[in-house]
């Protein structure tokens, strides 16, 4: 059987984790605006894995940073759970970022005065909260950092330092994680060790992961694929191979082309 901590997993429910509804999201003004999201409605639910895929500047990172309530939206809805992201005042929204959300930045974004352990734990430490140790362990044990947790980010390879970033984005057992490219900087094997990590915390504990992904072979280990265009959502894959990803894109590609 399945583990339930907090009951997560106790019956399947139709609230979703998290949920975007017609949400917009424009840069700029004038001549210099982008429309970085244009109209977009998706659905995380929990427990569930999802790979955001979509061309360089389609509008991933700015998806995943509207979602987490990292950055402002300019029209629409983002909720976390059944709180709208938009009607909270700035320390309502970092007290929900804290205690709920896990952000894997694609830039690591690790203090460089702290070493790795301090870096995994600060998030827990602001919020005076005591790790689990077990799972601190557990963690700490599949990205491969028991040999690294004194040294600073600057004494460790740029692997590692993804690795310490995942590790603390997981040891708070947060209710959803995103991941903005989480295996771009590691090797193969790493990478895959990470993506398991990922995938077997929402098999087993419930989590909810949304992953932004180049990778066919990484998308790959999630339930669906979301993929993005211009701001928009374009199509979607359940069940996902490498192959039917990367035919997918292939699709993609010859459309731009052609259009
Ligand atoms: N702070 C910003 N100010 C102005 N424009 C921005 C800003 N952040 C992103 N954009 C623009 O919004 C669009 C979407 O950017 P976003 O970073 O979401 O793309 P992405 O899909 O994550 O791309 P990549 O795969 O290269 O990371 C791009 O055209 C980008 O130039
Ligand atoms: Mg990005």
């Amino acid at each position: 059987m399945t583990t339930t901590p907090s009951g997560v997993q106790a019956a399947p429910r139709a609230t979703a984790a998290a949920r975007a509804t017609d949400l917009t999201k424009v840069y700029g003004e004038g001549e210099t605006q982008v429309v970085a999201l244009d109209g977009v409605s998706v659905e995380f639910r929990q427990a569930e894995y999802t790979a955001i895929m979509g061309p360089s500047g389609s509008g991933k990172s700015t998806l995943m940073h509207c979602m987490a309530g990292l950055d402002t939206v300019s029209g629409g809805s983002a909720r976390i759970g059944d709180v709208e992201l938009t009607s909270l005042k700035d320390k309502k929204l970092t007290q929900l970022r804290r205690d709920k959300i896990g952000f894997i930045f694609q830039a690591f974004n690790l203090l460089p005065t702290l070493n790795a352990l301090e870096n995994i734990t600060l998030p827990m430490d602001i919020a005076g909260r005591k790790p689990d140790q077990a799972w601190l362990d557990q963690v700490v044990d599949t990205v491969g950092l028991s040999g690294r947790l004194k040294h600073r980010p600057a004494q460790l390879s740029g692997g590692q330092q993804q690795r310490v970033a995942v590790a603390r984005a997981l040891a708070g057992k947060p209710e959803i994680i995103f991941a903005d490219e989480p295996t771009g900087n590691l090797d193969s094997r790493s990478g895959a060790e990470v993506l398991g990590f990922l995938r077997n915390s929402v098999r087993e504990l419930g989590q909810t992961v949304v992953m932004v992904t180049h990778d066919p072979v990484a998308a790959s280990y999630a339930d669906r694929v979301v993929f993005l265009a211009d701001g928009r959502i374009v199509d979607e894959l359940h069940d996902p191979t490498a192959e039917a990803v990367l035919d997918r894109m292939k699709r993609f590609d010859a459309k731009g082309r052609t259009s």
